[in-house]
């Protein structure tokens, strides 16, 4: 008989400090699962807080065995934490293309990498990827970002095909703009951040950001039973921001 419920599963999220993570570790243990949350500023009570550099692999093995350790296994990886970056492709220096490959994809292979070992021994095993809309649309500016998540997106087929027959499943969620402390860090940088805020928001079709609450239940059910049967699956969580073309309101 499949399990039916949430209750007792253990999970893992990176960038469980902030925002969309934070969110998601939240939704997680609303639903009754014990959570560790590995971030470079980890929370604290009532998560397990890991301080973790993904893109340090030594470090990853140690937090994501500690993670195991407190949790009493693994049954959910969130790989969630991520970096922005901003310009077309002459804009940012090779090392700055490193730096964000190495957090945003190499950080989510270094953690599951870790993280399979546990995964394999849970009776409902899952891996949520933090996608976004820079994967399946055009967006100015973000050359380098949407590559990575565009890498994410290549990646979670990849992963799923893989593991598929060890029971393990693996999915993401792709947010449009989310309302989240990065988003606020764009828009205090901008020149008129209610200007930004305000064509960030008529970007997406629903007329407003996305919550980092929407986008963590989207991630706590791709995470749970109830998902039992999907996986490889990619899930907008964009206002109708990939999907709908519409015509101006007047
Ligand atoms: N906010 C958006 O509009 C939006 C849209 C689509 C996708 N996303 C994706 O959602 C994810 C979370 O974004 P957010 O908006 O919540 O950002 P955020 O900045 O609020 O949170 C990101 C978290 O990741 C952690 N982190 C960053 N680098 C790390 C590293 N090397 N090792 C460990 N932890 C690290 C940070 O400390 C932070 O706690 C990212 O993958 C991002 O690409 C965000």
């Amino acid at each position: 008989m499949s399990r039916t419920t949430s209750e007792g599963l253990k999970a893992v999220v990176t960038g469980g400090g902030s925002g969309i993570g934070l969110a998601a570790a939240t939704a997680l243990a609303e639903r009754g699962m014990k959570v560790a949350c590995l971030d470079l500023n980890p929370p604290g009570e009532p998560f397990i807080g890991i301080k973790a550099d993904v893109t340090d692999d030594a470090g990853v093995r140690a937090a994501v065995a500690e993670a195991a350790e407190r949790l009493g296994g693994i049954d959910v990886l969130v790989n969630n934490a991520g970096i922005g970056a901003q310009g077309t492709i002459e804009d940012n220096p090779d090392s700055e293309w490193h730096k964000v490959f190495d957090v945003n994809v190499l950080g989510m292979v270094r953690v599951a990498r870790a993280a399979l070992p546990y995964l394999r021994r849970s009776e409902h095993a899952s891996i949520v990827n933090t996608c976004s809309i820079a994967a399946t649309a055009g967006l100015p500016q973000r050359a380098l970002y949407s590559a990575t998540k565009g890498a994410v997106l290549s990646l979670t087929l990849a992963m799923a095909a893989d593991h598929i027959r060890e029971g393990i499943r693996v999915n993401c969620v792709n947010p449009g703009t989310a309302d989240t402390p990065w988003v606020a860090r764009l828009l205090d940088a901008a020149g008129d951040p209610e200007a930004e805020r305000a064509a960030l928001n008529a970007r997406q079709p629903m007329g407003r950001l996305v919550t980092a609450e929407e986008v963590a239940s989207a991630i706590a059910y791709l995470a749970g039973p109830e998902a039992g049967a999907t996986t490889g699956t990619t899930l907008a969580v964009d206002g109708g921001m990939q999907g709908l073309r519409l015509r101006p309101a007047n």
